[in-house]
């Protein structure tokens, strides 16, 4: 079955399967939220089933935590598990610093507070999502409903100053209604194309009045492990200044490849 799946899908697969031996026994776990993060929780409710790896998972949305419930992780808050061993997510654009875009699938909140409260993080990505310089990605921040339009003229204006390439915004959408986060949130999605400083733009957005949070990840990941279509991973660690390869097998089992949805 796992040869249905497209070289991205393996990819990812890859890259979540190196990342969940990673997670020791006992450990607190932050599961992140997105197709790649998906692969991760069935790696982990497997390792659950067949090798008896004990273990929490705190779920950064909704999706994930019933996906994890599904492959049979214990599920715990974020509040009844206080801090974290280690938080395993996807991301949109890493740079070379480890610094990411994150909020593709509309958990950008969730993800950087459970990030933020566990000793390590670790990326887990495809190739593609590797890039020079963090900006092609639209950029998405968390805005609160009451009186969005005004948050997104005071972003946009914003912009102007900003060492970014492009400066408009859209409201993200669900069909014909704005995107609603699991905090009750709207999300914008910010086209800036190139962002010339990613720390002061992460900072200068978190000031305007509305806004809850942005999608910019500066200094939270320790490790990205990186995944390619022909089984390949590259695990790059910025503190260590390590870089490993490895190939993972694509064990075919029907557990994980029996439902391929995120
Ligand atoms: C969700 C995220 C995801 O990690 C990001 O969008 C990557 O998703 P995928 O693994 O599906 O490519 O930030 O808010």
């Amino acid at each position: 079955m796992s040869g249905d799946l497209s070289p991205i899908d393996k990819a990812k697969f890859v890259a979540a399967r190196r990342a969940a031996d990673m997670v020791e026994d006992g450990m607190r776990v932050g599961l992140g939220t997105g197709s790649t993060s998906a692969w991760l929780v069935r790696c982990l409710g497997e390792m659950v089933r067949e090798e008896g790896l004990r273990m929490t998972g705190v779920p950064t949305s909704a999706r994930t935590a019933q996906l994890a419930l599904e492959v049979g992780l214990e599920v715990v808050t974020l509040e009844q598990a206080r801090w974290l061993d280690l938080t395993i997510d996807g991301a949109d654009e890493f740079d070379p610093d480890l610094n990411l875009i994150k909020g593709g699938g509309g958990a950008l909140l969730q993800e950087k507070i459970v990030a933020a409260a566990s000793d390590r993080m670790v990326v887990i990505a495809d190739v593609a999502k590797e890039v020079a310089r963090l900006g092609a990605f639209p950029l998405p921040i968390e805005v609160i409903p009451f009186g969005w339009p005004a948050t997104q003229m005071l972003v946009e204006e914003t912009l102007i100053s900003m060492d970014v390439m492009g400066r408009t915004s859209t409201l993200r959408m669900n069909g014909p209604l704005p995107y609603v986060t699991d905090e009750g949130n709207h999300i914008l999605d910010l086209h800036l194309t190139r962002i010339g400083h990613p720390r002061q733009l992460a900072l200068v957005l978190n000031q305007i009045p509305g806004v809850v949070e942005n999608g910019l990840f500066i200094d939270i990941c320790d490790t990205v492990v990186i995944g390619y279509g022909d089984g390949r991973v590259e695990v790059r660690d910025i503190n260590e200044g390590t870089v490993e390869t490895d190939r993972i097998d694509f064990v075919e089992t029907e557990n994980l490849f029996g439902d391929l949805g995120d």
